[in-house]
């Protein structure tokens, strides 16, 4: 051991001055065959002090600034005595300690703080206030030192000193023994220890981190309107309701939520995601340190016969016009079945009877949750009756800025048996912020469309009472029906449920590629891009690759898409209707994919930072196997598929195994190009911005 002792060696009432406290201490640390040096000079003497350790040891790892006081003491002390010692001292020793740790990359300071900082005590302000002063100059030096490998905590302990001693009875001074403490500081000054910026209470052998918390808050302030104390008043208990309540994690964490409240108001912001609910006056929280990623949510029961499967099906769209759809209304046929994306519906009761607000750290606000992508997959055609079990978990939980993205995945059992897979993307408007991660690894991805393709159209008149009828196979939300409710969201009038017009789609997939059999059907991924009005027209535009139908649904009336990047899979044989631009199995296709998420989601920010445009050629046994254009010079950017006319201001060409080294990192793109892997064309400058498009696919 190696360890400096200061000590002014004032008694109890704060008087005298003896080396014979700073002395034993050294003593002891040398009979156990360590190395100590005591020093008597004042704290205020920082320069001294740690000179003293450097001439002694050569080398300053650690700096334990621990004043012991107490009450007692405290009476006795003058108000800048008290700031004096505890703050300055502390201050003067570590920055006389600091240069050194920074310029040999290691060092560790723990402060010492108190309860009375802490908390506050009666009778100790100025005491309290020199502590928890000490709280705020290490939040800053754990900040300041993170990447010197100079970190720093700050204990607040209890522990029997000379001066408890002199006030507590003697049992409970024994059981504050500094024994208690100091393995605790050993622990924190060990170079194994990445703890930085923590304050614990520690005493008792009882050890114990603390934290700040913020309620999910209120924004009292309209646009163009003043904001006045009555409104503070009005809103006081939302101000202080810490149910949804997060933990800034640092000053632009907490800056940025407050910058989000900005740009709401300004913005008058309704919803990020117009297929959306209501609206955002208050903002819902997701706690990230709390949300377990991989907890189990819920689990839930549901019962249903050929009622629902039929009442279904009527949701999405079936008449007794077309004589094919009878299998599905007619529960005597002897085709009877139930659609296949009846399996969002068995799934979804865990999520719609408070699942979602039963998940720890989650403190999500309904009126704020948009759905925003959708994957079901099917292990066993449906039954049509029967009691099915599903059990949710929170697959991941990204942010997105404006929101946060939950994922939840959904497994469903008849019985023992899994009979499917749902992802839930669910996106939670005002929970973002909370510098979490924009994208996962975990998210079932769709596919950017390939115009080109498209083989087969299919239109169907929806309803005006297909949301009517579409709620009653359980998503009751008053958005699709009511028209107040409606109107608070921001929408004109109630919109289709984004799965009903998913129902849609998978039908008209069902029907073209599949002679409308639910056993060929595998598994479909959609996005919610925009709302659809009931009595509005859906045109599912497919196209076939391999066993995978690509779609994409609009609206005919607005030409707008409403359902994108999104596909159906089918078993059964593959035919012969492929697309003659598609992929043929690149593995690159999923990074694209991605990419083109990014873009739709990140856009404007991209095109800022980049502005150009990247052309790609995959090669795959050395012929161009797809080509790529990612246009980040216009509009809010764009990914299509081709060479983009000769827009592009850049070109690369490299295999689909290489590319993915690349974009997985195990392939410096350097490395690539001398070495002839990676082929450039054109403004061969523009190749240093390609990390920002293409950073953060390892995981793909
Ligand atoms: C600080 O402590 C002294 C002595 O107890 C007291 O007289 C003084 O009012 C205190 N100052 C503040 C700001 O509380
Ligand atoms: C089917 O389910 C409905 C509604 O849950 C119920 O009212 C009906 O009795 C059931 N029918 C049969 C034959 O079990
Ligand atoms: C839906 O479209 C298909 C083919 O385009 C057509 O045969 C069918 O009658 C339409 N159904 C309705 C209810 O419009």
């Amino acid at each position: 051991y190696v360890a400096q002792v200061n000590d002014l060696g004032a008694d109890t009432k704060g008087g005298g001055k003896s080396s014979a406290a700073a002395d034993k201490v050294v003593e002891e640390i040398r009979a156990k065959g360590g190395k100590a040096v005591a020093n008597y000079d004042s704290v205020e003497d920082g320069e001294k002090l740690i000179q003293t350790a450097l001439d002694s040891f050569g080398r300053i790892g650690v700096c334990v600034c621990v004043l012991v006081f107490t009450v007692v003491f405290v009476f006795l002390c003058t108000p800048d005595l008290i700031q004096r010692v505890h703050l300055r001292g502390s201050f003067l020793v570590t920055r006389a300690a600091w240069n050194h740790m920074k310029n040999q990359k290691f060092g560790r300071i723990i402060m010492t703080t108190s309860a009375a900082g802490i908390y506050g005590n009666f009778g100790q302000a100025n005491y309290s206030a020199a502590k928890l002063g000490l709280l705020g100059l290490a939040n800053t030096l754990a900040i300041e030192g993170r990447k010197y490998n100079v970190y720093c905590n700050t204990i607040a302990p209890v522990a029997g000193s000379r001066l408890t001693e002199t006030v507590m009875p003697p049992d409970v001074v024994a059981a504050l023994k500094a024994e208690y403490v100091a393995p605790l500081v050993l622990w924190l000054c060990h170079e194994d220890c990445q703890e930085n910026g923590g304050l614990f209470e520690v005493g008792a052998g009882w050890i114990g981190k603390l934290r700040w918390e913020r309620t999910k808050g209120h924004t009292v302030r309209q646009k163009n309107k003043a904001m006045s104390p009555e409104a503070v008043r009005d809103h006081w208990d939302k101000i202080c309701d810490f149910t949804a309540a997060t933990r800034p994690s640092g000053i632009q964490e907490s800056l940025q939520s407050i910058m989000t409240v900005l740009s709401q108001v300004e913005s008058d912001e309704v919803g990020a995601n117009p297929t959306a609910s209501a609206a955002a006056t208050g903002g819902s929280a997701i706690n990230p340190v709390s949300t377990d990623v991989g907890q189990k949510v819920s689990t839930s029961l549901f019962t249903f016969n050929h009622t629902q499967c039929i009442l279904y099906a009527l949701g999405v769209g079936m008449s007794t016009k077309d004589p094919d759809h009878l299998r599905f209304l007619y529960e005597n046929h002897p085709d009877f079945g139930c659609l296949p994306t009846f399996g969002v519906i068995a799934s979804q009761a865990v999520l719609m009877e408070g699942g979602l607000s039963s998940v720890p750290g989650l403190g999500i606000d309904f009126t704020q949750v948009l759905h925003g992508e959708q994957y079901l997959e099917l292990y066993k055609p449906l039954p049509t009756s029967g009691t099915l079990r599903s059990e949710a978990t929170v697959a991941d939980v990204l942010d997105k800025g404006s929101g946060a993205v939950l994922l939840l995945d959904v497994n469903t059992y008849n019985g023992d048996e899994l009979l499917c897979f749902n992802q839930f993307s669910v996106f939670v408007v005002g929970a973002g912020g909370f510098g979490g991660k924009r994208t996962s690894d975990r998210v079932k991805v769709g596919f950017p469309p390939n115009l080109r393709c498209i083989s087969k159209l299919h239109k169907n008149r929806t309803s005006l009472l297909n949301a009517a009828l579409y709620r009653l196979s359980g998503d009751w939300n008053p958005l699709h029906i009511d028209p107040s409710f409606a109107a608070m969201g921001g929408f004109k009038q109630p919109i289709l449920h984004g799965l009903c017009s998913f129902g849609f789609a998978a039908r008209h997939v069902l029907k073209q590629f599949a002679g409308n059999d639910p056993s060929r059907f595998k598994a479909i991924k959609a996005r919610f891009a925009k709302p659809v009005l009931p009595g509005q027209s859906l045109q599912t535009e497919m196209w076939k690759e391999g066993n995978r139908v690509h779609l994409q649904c609009k609206v005919k009336e607005t030409d707008v898409v409403v359902l994108a990047g999104a596909y159906v899979d089918l078993h059964g044989e593959s035919d012969s209707d492929v697309c003659p631009h598609a992929g043929g199995g690149l593995q690159s296709e999923l990074v694209f994919a991605e990419i083109g998420r990014r873009i739709e989601s990140l856009g404007s920010e991209l095109v800022r930072k980049v502005n150009a445009v990247f052309g790609w050629e995959i090669t795959k046994d050395g012929k161009t196997a797809a080509q790529w254009t990612i246009d980040l010079k216009s509009g809010s950017g764009s990914l299509h598929r081709g060479a983009g006319g000769g827009k592009a201001d850049v070109t690369f060409t490299v295999s689909d195994q290489d590319f993915m080294e690349v974009v997985q990192g195990k392939l410096n793109p350097q490395k690539a190009f001398f070495s002839g892997k990676l082929k450039i064309r054109g403004n061969i400058m523009l190749s240093q911005k390609l990390e920002v498009i293409l950073k953060d696919y390892a995981k793909l």
